[in-house]
């Protein structure tokens, strides 16, 4: 594995390539137990985060024609969260991720709604340049094998004045810091993989936030691959936050 790569690197992957297949695997297996676990572990506050990043966004999302998409969809919580703020006329969703599994527990979900989901991978998404109007991603950014190449891809589908937001979760600093990393590394792994049967899943997680670039970091990759205000906002004192940007 290069030194130098900014992605997600789950036990084992020697290069972007298995990197991604060690994530397809995981969410695939972890995907019926999913959401039950997302909703136990945050304590049901994800639906709240993911309702605030589409608050962000309301502008676009009450554009009927604006062509939104969310990326690294799963389940479609975040998907659902920008379909509350569609006009009755608006356009389809587009929900885009990699995992067969994660994906047609959405589709189940979302049954009747006005969203497309696409199995695809986000690193090579199947639409044209300047496409988009609004592209989000909750929770799911982190897990790319390469975000620099994660960040020029959304900046290429998105048209020029587009928006992005990116959900994640985040390290916060002091005495909220210590007690939540010791939840995250300590009680939230033994959790989850009791629950999920998976115990790699849980693990992975804490370690894939640690590595994650820092707000500064990140707005700093934002802004090399073609995005201006980059920005980033935190949700519960930094636990988790989202970056924002707008198409050059
Ligand atoms: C933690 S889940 C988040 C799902 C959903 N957005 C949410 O907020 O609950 C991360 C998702 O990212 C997807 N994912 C990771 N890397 C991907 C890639 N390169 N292309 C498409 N999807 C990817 C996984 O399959 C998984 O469904």
């Amino acid at each position: 594995m290069t030194a130098s790569r900014l992605g997600a690197t789950p036990d084992g992957a020697q290069d972007t390539a298995s990197a991604a297949v060690a994530v397809q695997q995981m969410f695939d297996e972890i995907a019926p137990r999913y959401d039950f676990l997302n909703h136990v572990l945050s304590a049901g506050i994800d639906r709240v985060w993911w309702r605030r990043a589409a608050k962000t966004f309301d502008a676009i999302l009450r554009r009927p024609e604006s062509n939104v998409l969310d990326l690294c969809c799963g389940t479609g919580d975040m998907t659902a969260a920008l379909l509350e703020r569609r006009p009755a006329n608006g356009a389809a969703i587009t929900a885009v991720d990699f995992s067969h599994n994660m994906i047609e527990r959405g589709r189940v979900k979302l049954a009747g709604e006005p969203v497309n989901f696409i199995e695809a991978d986000a690193l090579h998404l199947p639409f044209t340049n300047a496409s988009q109007d609004l592209v989000v991603s909750a929770f799911g950014f982190r897990n790319l094998a390469d975000y620099e190449a994660g960040l020029r891809e959304i900046r290429r589908v998105l048209r020029p004045g587009g928006e992005m937001g990116i959900l994640d979760f985040g390290e916060p600093e002091g005495f909220i810091g210590d007690a939540y990393r010791f939840y995250f590394r300590r009680i939230l792994p033994r959790i989850g993989a009791a629950l999920s049967g998976s115990g790699g899943a849980y693990a992975y997680l804490p370690r894939s936030v640690e590595r994650f670039p820092k707000p500064q970091a990140m707005c700093t990759l934002m802004r090399d691959a073609g995005f201006a205000d980059a920005a980033w906002t935190p949700y519960l004192f930094g636990v988790a936050g989202l970056f924002r940007g707008r198409a050059d």
